[in-house]
């Protein structure tokens, strides 16, 4: 059964436990990461068009206004070959309360059926928020397995968590 992490994540000025902190490696790219080393998976990374800007205030306003007009964020590189995979791990980090619109830009462009996903997230308050009752919705055709979600500034130590779902 091969395996596929599929994530986004941002660097640059994000807000950590209430305070504004420069990220260099984004938190779910580290998760992504464990993912795909403890599970053999491949991994790919949606990378928007227009990278999100590294200022915290400017990326939420221009997400906001993503959120508000629910069109599409084009990204970067299509994914070749979702059809040798059966099981999708998809990362994001929650933004207003679910995943990024270049996520749902990702989810939206393909069809899942036959395939499982495992959503998992970071965030500031531990949820993942409307995040698999929205990809239930709209990710065509896929088994969407309970999730994985984690604080951001917590990612370095949830291994065992993180094994507890992975195993299953
Ligand atoms: C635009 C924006 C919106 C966010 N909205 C939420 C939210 O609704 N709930 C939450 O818990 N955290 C929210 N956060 C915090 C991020 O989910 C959190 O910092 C995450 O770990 C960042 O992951 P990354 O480093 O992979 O980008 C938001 C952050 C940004 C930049």
């Amino acid at each position: 059964m091969k395996q596929l992490v599929v994530y986004f994540s941002r660097v640059g000025e994000n807000s950590v436990n209430g305070r504004i902190e420069i990220i260099k490696k984004g938190f779910t790219e580290i998760l992504a990461e464990k993912i795909s080393a403890k599970k053999g998976a491949a991994m790919f990374k949606i990378e928007p068009v227009e990278p999100y800007p590294s200022s915290y205030e400017e990326c939420v306003k221009r997400s906001r206004k993503e959120d508000q007009d629910g069109g599409r964020v084009p990204y970067l590189h299509p994914l070749p070959n979702l059809d040798e995979y059966d099981v999708i791990y998809l990362g994001f980090p929650c933004w207003w309360r679910t995943y990024p619109r270049v996520v749902a830009t990702f989810v939206n462009d393909y069809k899942f059926v036959g395939k499982t996903i495992y959503p998992f997230c970071t965030n500031e308050e531990g949820s993942l928020g409307l995040a698999e009752m929205e990809l239930k919705g709209s990710a065509r055709g896929a088994i969407i397995k309970p999730g994985f979600a984690c604080k951001g500034s917590e990612v370095d130590n949830i291994d065992a968590a993180l094994e507890a779902w992975l195993n299953k």
